[in-house]
Parts: C-alpha cells; structure tokens; sequence
C-alpha cells in the first residue's frame, strides 16, 4: 500500500511535459485489434488503466511489445478468444471497448461487465442500442454481456444516443468500420478523444467523417491494416496541472499540450483570475499563471466543448480558496461529490445538495489525512494538499494512478513537496502480530 504525503504551501515553478491521454490510449490499444497487421502506438501514458487494457489485448490473443516507455507495438494477428476473463474487465471501465472491436471483427463476443470509477450510475443502454441497431442481439447475463449476429457480421445503420455518450460513441465506431455499409451515429459525443480515435482509424486505412461533430458518418472497409501513431496529450491531466498553478499561485508551464483542446478549461479558470499566455518558442505549451486572489464563479459540467466533468473535482477544490460562494452544477454523473467530504476535512466549507454543491470560500485549507476515493478525487485531493497548511496524507492512491504517469515525479520536478510512502502490508503486520 502507497499513500502520498504532502507537505503544502510550496509555489510551483518550471515546466512540466504532459503525457499521452489516458481516454484516448484505452479506446485507441484495442482498436489496434481490427488491423491485420502490427501497429506501433506512441505517446502512450504508463498508468494502470493502460496496463489492464494491454492485459485484455494480451488474454484475447493479440502480441504486445513494449517498444520503449511510451510506445507499444500491437500484433493481432493471433486474436482469437472471444471471451476475455471477468476479472480483468471489471479492472477498468473502458474494458467494454473489448466489445465493438470483437463484434466488429468477428460479429460476436461476451465479455464481463465493465468496472471503473464508482461516480453514479455508469450505464450501458446506448452501447446496446448502438449495437442492436447494427444488427447485433445482446443480453446481459449472469454479470456477461452476449453480442452475437445471425450472419457472423454488423450491418450500417442509423444510431441515434439520447444523449452524448463518448464510451457508446467510441464502441459503435469500434464495432461500426469494418461493416458492410454506412453507419450514421447522431447525437455523438464531440471529446478530443472521440476525434482521435477516428484519426487512427482513418490512418488504418477507415472511412470515418464527422469526429468531433453530432454526426459521425462511418462507411464500412473490408480491411484495415497496421500503422504508426501518436496518441494526442491529457486534457485532463493538463488541466489538473493549471488547477494545482491557480491554488497554489504560481506560475508553471505546460509542454507536449494542445491549446485549443484546453480551451474549455482555460475559459473558467481564466474567470477565476488565472492568466494563460503561449510561449512564442512552442506552439504546443501553455503558461499559466495563479491568481493573487481567487474569484468566485460559477461551475457547470457539459459534454465538449463544455467544461469537463473529469475537472470538477480540481475547480471545486481551487474555488474553496475563492473570494465569496461559487455553485459547481455537475451534470453527467450522480455521484461525483464523493470527495467533499474529504475536502471538509481540511476546513473546506462546501454544502452538496444533489446535482449541485455550493462552495463558500476560506483563507485557508489545512493539511489532513484524506482518501482518494476515485481517479478524479484523488488529484482533487492533491491539488488540495498543495495549497494547504501543513502535511496531507492521502490514500487509495492506486486511484490516482490509474491515470495520472508519474504524478508525484512531475509535481516534484515543479518543485512541490510531495512523496511516495509504502505502507507496511496490514495482513504482513496481523500475521506477525
Ligand atoms: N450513459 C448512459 N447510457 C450509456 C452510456 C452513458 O446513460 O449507455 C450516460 C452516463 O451515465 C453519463 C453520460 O451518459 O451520465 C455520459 O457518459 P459517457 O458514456 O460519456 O461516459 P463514459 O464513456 O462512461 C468517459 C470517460 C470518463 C469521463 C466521461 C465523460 C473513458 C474511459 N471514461 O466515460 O472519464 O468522465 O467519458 O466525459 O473514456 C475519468 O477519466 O476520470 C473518467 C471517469
């Protein structure tokens, strides 16, 4: 067992380079599957979620070589089990893309229902639709899910989300490119994720126009072969990083970034007082610049281009320090206030009703023992342990991990005062006592 131990108050300074993105690789590793021949895939981020999928790839047959610390060649040529192990998908919850690579592929597939962050109700109803419209019966079944076709292969079809959904996107698109036909998906989501994952599909030889759009408009290939590519940097863990600048005041800045993917998340914390500038040398660097004071605003989480969900947690936590009330308004997810009561700990004064949270603001937050309780809590968390009095502890980092590469060497290269600590075992410690 790992916690990480914060000693807060230190300004940041410096630059930080930003890997690859986590929802992006796990979409991206299996749609490698569909290719008949070996794909090479850089800028992969080493975090756990990544490791599962490559496990899941590995279980289904496919050859992964690890080519250096961010590149992974991927062989399919040997795929051939349709049925990966229930533990391992409800290890992560993109798990389920295991389903649009193996129906698309193959026309059938059972796979264990997925796992994942515990932020609400995580449903699969699009997914199914999606794929019932392509011509696929699905069941769930004794935790499983059972896709299967009556010729052996998906038709194009219309498919129409009730709404955005990128992990429904992403799978009917996965399960949609080697179809006989044209499969038109209304309502998709738009996320920088979405849109490269069409990319590489595209450079495997695809016909997917209209990523990043409502419409994406998929015609059927009858083969995809291998290729070379690059997966675009974390939004999110870019963005994790500007919220650490604005809490701590300080001025960092970002490299290996795609502007106009943070331009949702620049727009907000810009509001509250943070200063965003390009750096002439580097095209692909932001710099940000902390408030003196922290301004009260208000919050509302949107699919794209709308502020992310997966940076409530870090805006929440910055506006604790704001000057007046703010209201952050989540609307994706049930259950993604889980951390407020961690953050209470260390003198937050937030009141969550519902969907909403109303966040008064402090002088100061003081260091506490805390708990990641998910990946997006859990930079929460440390974000928070950075601005604080004093020393932070936090565990159930195996969260943070899961999509944060090197978190605590990075946050250390900008000059904060943060370590890794193992924990003695408890069940080593009960034995011996
Ligand atoms: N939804 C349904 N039915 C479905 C699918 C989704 O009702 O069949 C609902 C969800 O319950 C939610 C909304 O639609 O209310 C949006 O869910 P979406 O499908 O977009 O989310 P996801 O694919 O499960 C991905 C990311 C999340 C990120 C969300 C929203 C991956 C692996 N995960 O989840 O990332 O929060 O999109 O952007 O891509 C994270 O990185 O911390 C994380 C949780």
């Amino acid at each position: 067992m790992v916690k990480y131990v914060i000693g807060g108050g230190n300004r940041l300074h410096g630059e930080v380079t930003v890997s690859g993105a986590k929802n992006a690789a796990v979409a991206i590793l299996p749609a490698a599957l569909l290719a008949d021949g070996p794909c090479v895939i850089e800028n992969v981020p080493q975090i756990t979620d990544v490791t599962v999928m490559l496990d899941i790839i590995s279980e289904l047959g496919g050859k992964v070589r690890l080519l250096n610390r961010s590149t992974v060649e991927i062989d399919p040529r040997g795929v051939r089990n349709l049925r990966p192990s229930y533990e391992t998908m409800r290890r992560m919850r993109a798990s389920y893309y295991a389903l649009g690579v193996l129906l698309g592929r193959f026309g059938s597939a059972v796979v264990g229902m997925p796992g994942g962050c515990d932020i609400g109700v995580r449903a699969i109803d699009q997914h199914i639709k999606g794929f019932c419209a392509l011509g696929a019966e699905v069941e769930v079944n004794g935790g499983y899910i059972h896709a299967d076709t009556s010729d052996g292969r998906l038709h194009g079809a219309q498919v129409y989300f009730d709404q955005p959904t990128v992990g429904a996107t992403i799978n009917v698109m996965l399960a949609a490119v080697l179809t006989e036909g044209m499969t038109v998906i209304e309502n998709a989501a738009k996320e920088p994720h979405v849109v490269d994952l069409a990319n590489f599909l595209n450079t495997m030889g695809a016909d997917v126009r209209g990523a990043g759009t409502d419409v994406i408009k998929i015609r059927g290939v009858e083969r995809l072969s291998g290729c070379n590519y690059s997966i675009i940097p974390d939004q999110i863990e870019a963005g994790t990083f500007i919220a650490a600048a604005a809490a701590t005041g300080s001025e960092i800045t970002l490299r290996g970034v795609i502007p106009k993917h943070l331009e949702c998340i620049t727009a907000k914390f810009s509001e509250l007082g943070a200063e965003f500038r390009d750096d002439p040398n580097d095209p692909d660097a932001i710099v940000v610049c902390g408030p003196q004071k922290i301004k009260r605003i208000n919050v509302k989480t949107l699919p794209y281009p709308g502020f992310p969900t997966d940076m409530q947690s870090q805006i929440t936590t910055v506006l604790c320090l704001a000057e007046g009330a703010s209201m952050v308004t989540e609307t994706i997810f049930d259950n993604r206030f889980r951390y407020v009561d961690e953050l209470k700990r260390m003198g937050a004064k937030i009141q969550v009703d519902g969907k909403v949270a109303v966040v008064e603001g402090v002088e100061r937050l003081t260091g506490a023992p805390v708990r990641a309780c998910d990946l997006r809590a859990g930079a929460a968390m440390i974000v928070a342990g950075l601005c604080a009095d004093g020393v932070t502890e936090i565990e159930g980092v195996s969260h943070i991990e899961r999509g944060y590469e090197n978190f605590v060497e990075k946050l250390r290269g900008l000059g904060a005062d943060i370590k890794a600590v193992t924990l003695p075992d408890p069940e080593v410690l009960q034995e011996v006592g």
